[in-house]
């Protein structure tokens, strides 16, 4: 049954301690609940045109007044610019200038960005005080705010500092969705597409036959995505949520198998000076991988055309520049996915039947590129 407004699914994650995801709309006013016996709370707001600072002071100040906690709402850059050692630092600033405690704690609210930095100021915080996140947009709902990874970029790469720390709960209101710009719910829907091709053929089914529903911010096809995404990713990150499975045994994926199609998508992302959105870098890094595991024998080429349709129906790209091969290359051997010395890909045996595979041969990674080369 689809709940009705101001309702909301509660989705459990099993990390190094157990939380929540909510997915429904108007779900602030339960942020008081999330954080007993605390005092105050730091609300970190993604700068935005939409104006969602505003929003959050309306929904949060009586809630939380209610409740009788001091409010400190402040905003933080929304982009990558939010993920640098300068907000960090403002950050810590505003928490010791507002005397904040142990018992206090953080509420994140904005895309993938803003939740990543908010996270990693409440892991460092007196080592680690509660926090709460509440993503506004697509990407960050079904990928970033769940899993507890938090961080920020420096000059050498992206999220090369951070940490695992888990949120007291996520809040995923689907509200913030109807003011987000058409292409990032498309971006936000690439990783949607990655779970279905990896983990959930119900989630194919869905985008295979209401490709316009799904990028309708009210629709239920979009809320019904958005919960199986997180039901997967709450899954494989209750299994794995330091990513240590796939060093462990060569032929585990644990939760490396969330890097569907990001090998190449990373290597993209850094060719293009982070100018390219993260769904449409990994749309055509899925159209890659499985180019190369149907040249690898693993994929037939009716899986590698169901790509195609379902990335192109969300008018997401599925193809690259010819003639960049050795740079996507070398930018790949920088990934830090490439641990050690070996080039890492999940790849299908099927649908739904992810692989690793490490340092694939050179003709089937060409093969790859030809294919996805425009
Ligand atoms: N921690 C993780 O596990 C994890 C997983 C995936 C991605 N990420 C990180 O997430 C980041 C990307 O997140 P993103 O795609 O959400 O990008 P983002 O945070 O840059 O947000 C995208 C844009 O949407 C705007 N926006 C946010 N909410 C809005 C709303 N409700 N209405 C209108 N506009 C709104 C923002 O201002 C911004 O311009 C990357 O830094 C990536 O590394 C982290």
């Amino acid at each position: 049954m689809t709940p009705s407004a101001n309702e909301f699914v509660a989705i459990p994650v099993q990390a190094e301690h157990p939380y929540e995801v909510r997915v429904g709309r108007d779900l602030l006013s339960g942020v008081p609940d999330l954080v007993p016996g605390a005092t105050r709370l730091a609300v970190f707001v993604a700068e935005s045109p939409v104006g969602l600072h505003d929003q959050v002071r309306q929904s949060l100040t009586a809630p939380l007044q209610d409740a009788g906690l001091i409010v400190h709402i402040a905003t933080v850059p929304s982009g990558e610019s939010a993920k640098t050692a300068d907000v960090l630092q403002r950050c810590w600033d505003q928490l010791g200038s507002w005397n904040f405690t142990r018992n206090d704690a953080i509420v994140a609210v904005g895309g993938g960005t803003v939740t990543d930095v908010a996270g990693f100021v409440a892991a460092t915080w007196l080592r680690g005080i509660r926090y709460i996140q509440v993503p506004t947009t697509l990407l960050a709902m079904v990928d970033a705010s769940v899993g507890g990874k938090t961080g920020i970029n420096t000059g050498h790469g992206k999220n090369l500092v951070g940490a695992f720390y888990s949120p007291v709960g996520v809040l995923c209101d689907l509200s913030f969705l109807q003011t987000l710009p058409l292409a990032e719910l498309q971006s936000g829907l690439a990783e949607v597409v990655k779970v279905g091709l990896t983990s959930d053929d119900r989630i194919l089914d869905l985008l295979g036959t209401n490709s316009t529903s799904a990028v309708q911010p009210t629709s239920p096809v979009l809320r019904e995505l958005i919960e199986r995404a997180i039901r997967v990713k709450a899954e494989v990150v209750g299994q794995d949520f330091r990513e240590t499975a796939s060093s462990m045994a060569a032929d585990a994926l644990g939760r490396e198998v969330l890097n569907y199609g990001h090998t190449l998508g990373h290597a993209i992302e850094r060719l293009e000076d982070y100018q390219w959105r993260h769904g449409a870098a990994i749309a055509v890094g899925m159209v890659f991988a499985a180019e190369l595991a149907h040249a690898g024998g693993y994929l037939d080429a009716g899986a590698v055309d169901l790509h195609r349709r379902l990335l192109r129906g969300l008018d997401l790209p599925i193809s690259y520049s010819g003639g960049r091969w050795p740079e996507l290359l070398e930018a790949m051997q920088l990934d830090k996915k490439a641990r050690g010395s070996s080039l890492r890909f999940v790849v299908l045996h099927g649908l739904g039947d992810p692989h690793p595979w490490r340092n694939p041969d050179p003709t089937a990674l060409q093969y790859a590129y030809a294919a996805i080369s425009s």
